[in-house]
């Protein structure tokens, strides 16, 4: 398996061809918030191939200085329980490490493929929320330096219109999750 980092001219048909298997035709995901051209422009895309064919893939995408985040992650039926989201995860977080490194990414994960993230080390901060449009049971979780938690939540935080039900990241009960996660972080760097 080959895994690449590309940007949507290189690989566009290769991942919504992806995309279009997974989220539209088996999660039934509406067509019409599948694809967003400017949200694809700002992306940068891990590509998992298989000799020619593109067979799994994710998009990280900036939405703040200093904030990722990362979306879109699919790897086709066929192809699945061989670590390939997890191998994308890991060079995505890899990539941040290394080019961004004040920079941490944030993720919206359907609560079937949370184990997947938490055992790379993303800590989940909210309870389980319905996406709307879905109805896909949802979890937020988090990755990287305590520096940017201030950008993750004013991200949040401009988005108080959200539909989202029963999320709120600054609510009481995820407050301490955070507080829990940047001890930790203290605690490991030295
Ligand atoms: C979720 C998805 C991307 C996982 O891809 P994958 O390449 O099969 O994942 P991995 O092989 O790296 O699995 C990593 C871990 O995630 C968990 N996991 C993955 N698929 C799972 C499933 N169907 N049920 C339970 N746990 C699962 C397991 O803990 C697994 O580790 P293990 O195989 O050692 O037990 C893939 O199933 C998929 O495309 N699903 C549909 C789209 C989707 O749900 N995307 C996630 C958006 S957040």
């Amino acid at each position: 398996m080959d895994y690449k980092r590309m940007k949507i001219d290189e690989c566009r048909e290769q991942v919504f061809n992806i995309r279009r298997k997974v989220f539209i035709e088996e999660q039934n995901c509406p067509e019409n918030m599948e694809w967003d051209e400017n949200e694809e422009k700002d992306s940068l895309y891990f590509v998992a191939f298989k000799g020619d064919v593109a067979v799994g893939c994710l998009r990280l995408r900036d939405v703040e200085p200093d904030l990722l985040k990362m979306e879109r992650v699919a790897v086709l039926k066929e192809y699945r329980r061989r670590r390939i989201a997890t191998e994308l995860i890991r060079e995505a977080m890899m990539y941040t490490q290394t080019e961004l490194p004040n920079s941490s990414i944030y993720a919206y994960a359907q609560v079937s493929a949370l184990q997947a993230y938490v055992s790379l080390g993303f800590t989940v901060l909210s309870k389980v929320w319905i996406e709307d449009g879905t109805f896909i049971p949802h979890q937020t979780i988090f990755w990287g330096t305590p520096l940017s938690i201030g950008a993750f939540l004013k991200h949040q935080d401009d988005k108080v219109d959200t539909t989202y039900e029963e999320y709120d990241a600054r609510h009481p009960s995820v407050l301490p999750k955070i507080e829990a996660y940047n001890q930790r972080l203290e605690v490991d760097q030295f």
